[in-house]
Parts: C-alpha cells; structure tokens; sequence
C-alpha cells in the first residue's frame, strides 16, 4: 500500500515516500477488537485508538468495531470506550474528536464459535465501508488469550472476513504470548499461516513500539561515537532489567502457570538484547531488521550448568511504597501450591564474533523495588591502572545505560577527579533525559504499533521465526524448573530473590541496584 501523506506535503512522491519525518496517516479502515472487555483494551488499546484520532492521525473514514459476549447494544460499548478515554487517554479529550471517532463505534454481540455472530460482524464492516467510506481495508485485534485465536481465525476464514476484495486488505493483530512453548507456536501459527499471508500477520511485542526502544536503533547506527564501543573487546557484560513494583493484581488467570519467564524474557527481553547485540542492518526495512535480530537469537547460548546461569522466585509479603502487601500466594485466584515464578533470571551468551564471552543477564519480576526498565552495558575496566587502588575507590565500572522507562532517557557513567588538593576518582554521570531535549511527549507503545498496522508498516513487529527462536531459548530453562519445585521466595519491595545475585557474585559481579 502506499504511504499516505499529509495534505500540503511536498508534491515529489520520492521523496514523501522516503521521508519518514513526515507524518503518517492512516487509510480508510476498520478495526475489529476481539476482548474489548479485558483490562487491555480498557487501559491500552481503547485510549490509544483515541490518541491517534487526537493527533490527526486516523482519517474520517474510520471504523471501530468491539466484539464480545456482553449483552451491549452499540451506545453500551461506546460509553465503555468513553470511560476508557476519559480515564487512559494520553493526551487531551476533545469532545469535537471524540464525536467524530464515536460517530464510527460499532458493537457485535456474540461467542467466538458462533457463526451467526460473525455474518453479523461481516455485515456491520460493510456497513461502515458504506456510511464512512472505510474501503473494505479490515485489521482483527486478537486481544485474547492464544488458546482462543484458533477458533476466531477460522470464523474470519469462513464467514470471508479474512479475505480481501478488490485492492483492499485484511489484516490480524495477535498479542502475545504467541504460544506457551516452542510446540504451541508452530502449533498456533500453522493455523494463522493458512488463512492470512505472512505479511497480513502483526504480532505484537509492544516493547518494540516504545520510544526508547526504537531508539537503541538510532543510538547505535546513527552515532559513530558508540558502536566503536560495542564489543567484546570493551563491553565486560550486559545488564537488561524489567522491573515492576506491582503484582499481578487481577491477572491471576493469565498469568498463573505462565510466570516471569515466558511473559516477559521470551519476548520483552529477548527483543531488547536481540536489539543491542545485532549487526547493522542493511536498510531499516522489515525483512533487513529482522534478518539481523534473528541471527542474534540463534547466536544465544544458554548456560551448561542451568542451576548456576539461571534464578527464579516468587514474591511473599512485604511493603511496598509504605503499604503492606500480600505474596502471590495469597493474590486472589492463585492455587495455594502455585510454582509460577513471578521473578526470573538467565545469563546469557551471544555467540558470534562480536560478543563471544561477554555475558548478558537478564532479571524480570514482579513486586521488586521499583518499576524500572533498562539495558546497562558495563565496560572493562582500564588494562593499566595509573591511580593508586585508594584512590578509585568510589569508582565503579564506566556504563553506558539505556534507560527505557520510566525516566526515558541515557546515562553514560565514567570516573572523573573530586576536586580538591588530593587525586581522588569518583564516579559520576552524563545524561540525556527525554523530557528536557524534547518538548514533544513519547506516544504510547500502542500509538505507534496500531497505526504501523493501519498503515501496513511491518518493521516493529517480530516474524514467526523470531517468536520460535525465542522459545527455543527459553524451552530447556522451563523444563528446567519443572523439575525443581517451588521457586525461592523474596520479600516484596526487595530485588528479588538471593540466588539471583549468587548467580552474578560468583563471577565476581552484582546487578544494578537502579
Ligand atoms: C506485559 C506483561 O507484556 O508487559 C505484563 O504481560 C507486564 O505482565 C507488562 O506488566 C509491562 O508493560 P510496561 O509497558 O508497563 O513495561
């Protein structure tokens, strides 16, 4: 399809085409939510559709459509995404932009194995293409859990809804988790695979939709003061850190037998080491991004001794931001002998030229001492050490953070001289800080991938090939701990559980206390 652009913009089409400044609007098109009642929806996709409708980023021709089980009349879903709005919404509410997007909110009532609701859902998207002139162009949200995508695929197939007419598309938005293993992922794409083509198939990591993310990106090849720095030669290892102060709050029946690993390592934290350890792509198209990402992921070792490169843990009581907390085990809806980890830990190896040897150690969990997210690489120190042992002493290793949430920004920490008469090295930092470089604020993750799939710009969204990868990481760890029981408990508030840092102590290191 071709990349539509701004009314007024330059008349030479070459370069609007090549020209990523300009702002991207999407074509005539109809979303199609699948779970519009679940906390995603509300808090995430709902707010976002009206972000971009806020920033003139959907056209007049725009179609919602929520389907789900609820007895909802139209208004009733509306009012749903109203309140939505009112509450999640990142910028400003217009009531003139929220009349014109609600002008075009549909709702279908039905179950997923019901034939008769999807003729329905098929007639309400003609409809639209008929009173808002939404061209036939449909893109299917799969806000579910994957044991469902099966059943509403094949509805697509068979009511026609997946198939496009004319020059119009059709496309399916899956979020993850793409299965619960490597098995379940073939397993769930064969499915996928025989209704739409490859390129119809958005499959959401929404870490790659962050700011600070695609920005790893442009640090790194857009520079030449870093890359020279990036390696094995300098870099001593990778720290990557997704850390939530919540719990798992009403999640417990998603998250329960899923835990820390595959919710978020298999995907979240592969993509960022896949990120900062690949080779410069050739272009930043789809095919050449993912080409180099996934020769990462096959590079990745996991360690012989699975007991000594990996940690896990469950949250127990405790405090946090001045509050007392239940453990997971007392978090409603979650079996009293539960083994789900709500914190896990692996180190890592990239095995090819650039990073042979240099560890990368990767912690996730819930209930830890603060939310934050970021990729610390930590460098060598000096081979030679002019300065007495004294005199360093405050010093630790230099790092380069990339600080992805939620203080966006990236901080460089070197030694520097404390002034005075004495020669004394202490640590200090540089920073580069989101908020004071640009007056613009970072869009929502979601902003960003639901317009990508309006538009059909596939760049942000992993293929099938680095979603198996990424299980086969991850599958010997899982199988792993089946066999080991429950996993250590930690305090909530704290950083986790013990044998995390046992893991880094015995090479001779600690994690970042960020
Ligand atoms: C989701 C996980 O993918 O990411 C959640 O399923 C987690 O468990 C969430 O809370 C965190 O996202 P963010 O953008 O707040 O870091």
């Amino acid at each position: 399809m071709k990349e539509p652009v701004m009314p007024g913009a330059t008349p030479n089409p070459l370069r609007s085409e090549l020209d990523r400044r300009l702002p991207r609007v999407a074509g005539p098109s109809v979303l199609v939510l699948f779970g519009v009642t679940g906390d995603l929806a509300r808090k995430k996709l709902l707010p976002a559709i009206y972000d971009l409708a806020n920033r003139g980023l959907l056209p007049p021709g725009f179609g919602l459509v929520g389907f789900a089980r609820r007895d909802w009349e139209h208004q009733d879903f509306a009012k749903e995404a109203y309140e939505a709005v009112r509450e999640h919404a990142r910028t400003p509410f217009r009531e003139d932009v929220w009349r014109q997007l609600s002008e075009g909110v549909r709702f279908v009532q039905g179950e997923l194995h019901d034939d008769e609701a999807f003729d329905t859902l098929a007639e309400t998207v003609r409809d639209l293409d008929a009173s808002r002139g939404t061209g036939g162009n449909y893109a299917f949200y799969l806000s579910l859990p994957p044991k469902l995508f099966p059943t509403v695929v094949k509805q697509l197939k068979r009511s026609g809804l997946a198939e496009p007419r004319d020059d119009s598309w059709r496309r399916v938005i899956i979020e993850k988790p793409f299965g619960h293993d490597l098995e379940s992922a073939k397993e769930l794409n064969a499915v996928v695979d025989d209704v739409f083509p490859p390129q119809s198939v958005f499959r959401i990591d929404h870490y790659l939709g962050k700011e600070t993310v695609q920005n790893i990106m442009a640090l790194r090849f857009a520079n030449t003061l870093f890359e020279p720095l990036w390696n094995r030669d300098l870099v001593d290892h990778v720290q990557i850190t997704m850390a939530e102060d919540i719990g798992v709050g009403g999640r417990a029946g998603y998250y329960d037998g899923i835990g820390a690993a595959r919710d978020v390592i298999q995907n979240h934290l592969l993509q960022l080491l896949a990120l900062v350890a690949m080779e410069e792509p050739v272009s930043f198209s789809a095919d050449a991004i993912r080409a180099e990402k996934e020769k990462v992921l096959s590079a990745v070792r996991l360690p012989d001794d699975l007991a000594a490169g990996t940690a896990r843990g469950q949250y127990a009581p405790g405090w946090q931001g001045g509050a007392e907390v239940g453990g997971y085990l007392q978090e409603q809806g979650i079996p009293d002998d539960s083994t789900t980890e709500t914190y896990a830990a692996l180190r890592l190896e990239v095995n090819t030229r650039r990073w042979a040897g240099v560890p990368f150690y990767l912690r996730t969990g819930k209930r830890l001492g603060r939310r934050v997210t970021e990729v610390a690489l930590a460098f060598r120190r000096t081979p030679n050490q002019v300065f007495s042992q004294v005199d360093t002493e405050d010093m630790g290793q230099n790092a380069l953070v990339l600080r992805i949430q939620p203080d966006e920004g990236v901080t460089m920490r070197f030694g520097s001289k404390v002034p005075g008469a004495a020669m004394e090295v202490r640590d200090v930092t540089m920073d580069f800080t989101y908020g004071q470089s640009f007056t613009e604020a970072s869009p929502e993750a979601y902003e960003r991938l639901i317009l990508d799939v309006l538009i059909g710009d596939p760049p942000l969204f992993p293929r099938q090939q680095e979603v198996e990868l990424s299980w086969e990481i991850l599958d010997p760890v899982e199988e792993f701990w089946a066999g080991q029981g429950r996993p250590e408990p930690y305090t909530s508030g704290t950083w986790g559980p013990e044998s995390s840092d046992a893991m880094l102590a015995r090479e001779g290191r600690q994690w970042r206390r960020p």
